[in-house]
């Protein structure tokens, strides 16, 4: 495997797994705050990150690179509000998606159209991830401060807006 791709995918393979920690870390904020439809949907969030990074770790290693178990800083631990929480969510959605936009032009400039090829995958997720938590940040704004409103969209969060992707880890 070229050498400048497998680097940037095994940076990739960190991101994948410290946003599984940082939404891990929103489960708990949400939980320890009566927040639990909330807590169910990072919880699930962040196993969704996790596969993401497997899906790049088992790439890695099929094409011939040696893919690294990644060293991870503590992700936040205190949000101010719920709003917040989701802000700092898109936030960080936007970062990966300018990572994974920099992963396919090295790909291009290695001229390297297989991992192009696989990383197409990664361009969609991010497209549908970062529309969700726009979507889920307009609500909250329509909600302001509502109390009634909040516990509602708390318990809609329990049926989930979001997906796991439950496709198997196939690369090809
Ligand atoms: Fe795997 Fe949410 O980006």
């Amino acid at each position: 495997m070229n050498k400048r791709v497998e680097k940037a995918l095994n940076d990739q393979i960190k991101k994948e797994a410290s946003s599984s920690q940082y939404y891990l870390s929103m489960a708990s904020w949400a939980e320890s705050n009566g927040l639990n439809g909330t807590a169910k949907f990072m919880y699930t969030h962040s196993d969704e990150e996790r596969f993401h990074m497997l899906k790049l770790f088992k790439f890695v290693n099929e094409r011939g690179g040696r893919a690294e178990v990644p060293k991870l800083e503590k992700p936040p631990h205190e949000f101010k509000s719920l709003n917040n929480v989701f802000e700092s969510l898109l936030e960080h959605e936007i970062g990966v998606t300018v990572s994974i936009n920099n992963v396919v032009d090295i790909c291009l400039q290695e001229k390297d159209y297989t991992t192009h090829n696989f990383m197409q995958w990664y361009v969609s997720e991010q497209l549908e991830e970062e529309a969700l938590a726009r979507t889920i940040l307009d609500k909250l704004n329509l909600i302001g401060t509502n109390a009634g409103g909040m516990y509602m969209f708390d318990r809609d969060m329990e049926n989930s807006l979001i997906h796991v992707n439950n496709e198997n880890l196939d690369t090809q």
